[in-house]
């Protein structure tokens, strides 16, 4: 009888109700300033996020994104993307590798707090763009090499000549020069040499039943009976070892006098490296032989392949063995005997290499994407360096940069990013490398992950991401065209 018991006392049941509504209300305030003092801590840390499949993204991120872009770049948890166009002027005028810019690379107006901004809200078609382009001078793209005057040999298997050839391409397509691989029978090499054609490369294939290292030396004679009347070099590379630039390669070598007996080639940038394997061209940064030498070296062909020495060593003692040339160092040429982070290397702001190495392997840093934007301003514009009012510096092709502490206007330096060999300090890298410095562990660091021209409007698209698997990956997407 508890209705009717209450009805009879109505005083009694408005007090109830009265003091529910006081509980809801303290309850309320009690959650309420709970939540104002612990809310601000945990912002700025958690953003809301939300999810796409698999990929999560934080609240940030003010723009639509393709999902099928995001798993392109291997993201899966996605904390910024900013947008930003550069336009490039070319010049006649000289234009110094290093070019410092009056404007930040980053939008001010961009970044925290940016949501109780209304001012700024004429954006553009999207939230991750920056309105103002950034604009770039260079040098004009420089005409076609004609490289027919230089032969190429590279001893490898059929699998590993298929995955070089998107690199080859970068520096051998459309220049006449010639690959010469020599590799293990396989009945897939129709199909590779059939992409090869489609990309403009000169390639022969030679099949060998030879060990890899009998190979890489049978490679001198395989070049000497396909010499032309233009032949002056012959050049002995690692399926790994990538030319940055064709007419910066054909105007190098003709500062040589190729009708002498010429070794041309580069020594590790480690004296460790060099204290197993001795004062000799390194393979990787590619072996380039005069055409009178390579006609020296088949005479003693026999010989030489029997010496206890292998690949690019077996063709070093065979020379000083046998002939009277001597080792000619080009800096240039690139071994990159680094290990795991070769960043500071590419970020120094120095002449660019001829060649470089090991960016498969000892670290990794896809020169097939870095190269790219030549199809845009020629391979003069891979690696220049823009330097912005923020800080940060733009490496092209390579990374986006800000080192903790700003350098000194005209530091020469080279960070030592890669790990020593076996311990070995700074002083054993000085000789090819020097000045050095040490590694800057608190730098931000946007390295290139993919890079894509658009076939029909010539513009290209680099993607650069600071990867943070805690807190998610930023992704800066620089979109470059000519005016
Ligand atoms: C999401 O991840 C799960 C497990 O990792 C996988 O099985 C599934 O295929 C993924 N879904 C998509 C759309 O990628
Ligand atoms: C060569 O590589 C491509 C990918 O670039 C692949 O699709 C093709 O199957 C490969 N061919 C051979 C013969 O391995
Ligand atoms: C090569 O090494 C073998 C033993 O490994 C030795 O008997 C031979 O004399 C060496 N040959 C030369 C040319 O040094």
């Amino acid at each position: 009888m508890i209705l009717l018991h209450n009805r009879d006392r109505p005083s009694s049941a408005a007090s109830w109700a009265w003091r529910r509504l006081m509980r809801f209300v303290v309850i309320f305030v009690c959650i309420a300033a709970f939540t104002a003092l612990i809310w601000p801590t945990i912002e700025p840390q958690n953003p809301p996020m939300h999810q796409a499949s698999n990929i999560t993204i934080s609240a940030d991120v003010k723009c639509e994104l393709d999902e099928s872009l995001l798993l392109k770049l291997e993201i899966k948890k996605l904390a910024d993307f900013t947008r930003r166009e550069i336009v490039v002027d070319f010049t006649d005028e000289e234009v110094p590798m290093t070019q410092k810019l009056d404007q930040p690379l980053w939008d001010p107006s961009k970044g925290k707090g940016k949501s109780n901004d209304h001012t700024l809200m004429e954006q553009p078609q999207d939230g991750c763009s920056i309105p103002l382009p950034v604009s770039v001078k260079l040098p004009p793209k420089p005409a076609m090499a004609d490289a027919s005057h230089i032969d190429f040999g590279v001893a490898t298997t059929v699998d590993r000549l298929n995955d070089s050839l998107n690199a080859f391409e970068h520096w051998a397509a459309y220049t006449r020069t010639r690959i010469f691989a020599m590799v293990e029978p396989d009945e897939r090499i129709p199909l590779v040499q059939a992409k090869a054609d489609a990309m403009g490369i000169n390639l022969h294939v030679h099949v060998s039943e030879d060990d890899y290292l009998r190979r890489y030396f049978a490679l001198v004679p395989l070049l000497e009976k396909n010499m032309r009347p233009q032949t002056k070099w012959g050049c002995i590379i690692d399926d790994d070892t990538f030319f940055l630039s064709m007419p910066a390669l054909v105007k190098a070598l003709g500062e040589y006098d190729h009708t002498q007996p010429m070794y041309i080639g580069g020594i590790s940038e480690g004296v460790p490296q060099i204290g197993v394997f001795g004062v000799m061209a390194f393979g990787g940064a590619g072996v380039f032989l005069s055409r009178p030498l390579v006609s020296d070296l088949v005479t003693v062909y026999d010989e030489c392949q029997l010496m206890n020495f292998s690949g690019d060593r077996r063709i070093a003692y065979c020379i000083y063995q046998y002939t009277q040339t001597r080792l000619t160092i080009d800096h240039r040429l690139r071994q990159l005997d680094l290990m795991v982070d070769a960043s500071g290397f590419f970020e120094a702001g120095r002449v660019p290499p001829l060649s470089v190495h090991h960016w498969k392997s000892w670290f990794h840093a896809d020169m097939t994407k870095l190269g790219v934007i030549s199809s845009l301003c020629g391979d003069e514009c891979l690696l220049r360096q823009w330097h912005f009012s923020d800080g940060f510096i733009l490496t092209n092709g390579f990374s986006v940069i800000r080192y903790s502490q700003m350098l000194e206007p005209g530091d020469l330096t080279m960070e030592m990013t890669w790990d020593g060999h076996n311990g070995a300090g700074l002083d054993m890298y000085l000789h090819e490398l020097g000045p050095l410095r040490p590694r800057d562990d608190d730098k931000i660091s946007y390295l290139l992950q993919d890079s894509e021209v658009d076939e029909i409007t010539g513009r290209v698209t680099q993607w650069y991401i600071q990867r943070d698997t805690r807190r998610g990956d930023k992704v800066l997407e620089l979109s470059w065209q000519k005016r």
